[in-house]
């Protein structure tokens, strides 16, 4: 099996939380992978294991036959593909482009074009879970695009996920994608609420978290964010910066269709006034604070 997997060329575009544990696992399973981040440094641990280097995405798609690319927002997701030295200079028939960055519809059609442009093929596959997930090779891959891609992309998203969606015109994966993290929003600020109220009339919030989690509104999330958010601590799996760019994404994505989405409006308040406590690198589960009187915040 290594040795099929190893005769397409992998590129892998973006080592952040994300990007890092997925490439380490292509790498893992034998294929052929090589590796870009702006921070070039980031790309070291990933050389270590074996993967080549290439100094800008138009140098990967150059040398390699299918490419994923795992950035942060729309912005570096359009100017990687697209910018200078971009994806698009190195890409050409025969080639693939997967880009799995949470973006919004109209930035994946955008990248979708540009890339078809050049002959190659693109697929939109972003992710469902986490840094743990990644690590694991446990993500939902929620794709579409073009079908031949997702064919010839199959095996290496089974390498680093456990699932994958195939949902048709790019777009869907993207609103797919949105939909699911704009219900995750509303719930984690939701339980942040939750938390702090049974606190506030003498609750032991541990065991709050032990009834949530025996009965019908149990989600593995809660079980694992609840106890440190407790103690006030927010390793980072899932930037809340991110978690704030996906709900603004999400709400866009209503306006668009005049659906109205009042609780989830209301959760990225949340999250925006976290952002503006300075919490934008710490973990979602951070927008408990955006809750806390400012005094009980500096104590
Ligand atoms: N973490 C999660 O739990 C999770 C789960 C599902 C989906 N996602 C989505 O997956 C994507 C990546 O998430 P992550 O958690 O891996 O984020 P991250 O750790 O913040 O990594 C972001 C990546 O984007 C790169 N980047 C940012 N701005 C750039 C620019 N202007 N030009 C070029 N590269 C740029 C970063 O490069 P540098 O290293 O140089 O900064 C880094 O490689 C996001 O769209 C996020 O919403 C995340």
């Amino acid at each position: 099996m290594a040795d099929e997997l190893g005769t397409v060329s992998i590129g892998f575009l973006g080592m952040g939380i994300m990007g890092s544990p997925m490439a380490q696992n292509l790498i893992k399973a034998g294929c052929d992978v090589t590796v870009w981040n702006r921070t070039k440094s980031k790309c070291d641990p990933l050389v270590g294991l074996g993967a080549k280097y290439k100094s800008s995405p138009e140098e990967v798609t150059a040398t390699c036959d299918l490419t994923f690319a795992m950035l942060a927002d729309p912005e570096s997701a359009i100017d990687v593909a697209c910018g200078k030295n971009g994806a698009i200079f190195g890409i050409s028939s025969g080639k693939g482009y997967v880009d799995v960055s949470t973006v919004d519809v109209a930035s994946s059609i955008l990248i979708s074009k540009q890339i078809k442009d050049t002959g190659a093929l693109f697929l939109e596959a972003p992710v469902s879970g986490s840094k743990k997930p990644a690590e694991d090779g446990q993500l939902i891959f929620l794709t579409a695009g073009d079908k031949p891609l997702y064919e010839k992309a199959a095996p290496f998203l089974d390498i680093m996920g456990k699932s994958k969606f195939y949902l048709g015109e790019v777009g869907n994966g993207a609103a797919m994608k949105l939909v699911v993290n704009m219900i995750m929003g509303s719930m984690m600020a939701s339980f942040a609420e939750g938390i702090l109220l049974s606190q506030k009339v003498g609750l032991d919030p541990n065991v709050l978290v032990e009834v949530v989690s025996q009965g019908a509104i149990n989600a593995p999330m809660y079980s694992l964010k609840g106890p440190s958010m407790i103690k006030s601590v927010y390793p980072t799996a899932f930037p809340l910066k991110h978690q704030q760019k996906d709900m603004r994404l999400a709400l866009g994505l209503a306006e668009s269709v005049s659906q109205s989405t009042p609780i989830a409006a209301a959760a990225n308040e949340l999250y925006k006034v976290a952002k503006s406590y300075g919490l934008s690198d710490e973990d979602f589960s951070a927008v408990i604070e955006a809750l806390k009187a400012a005094k009980s915040r500096e104590a």
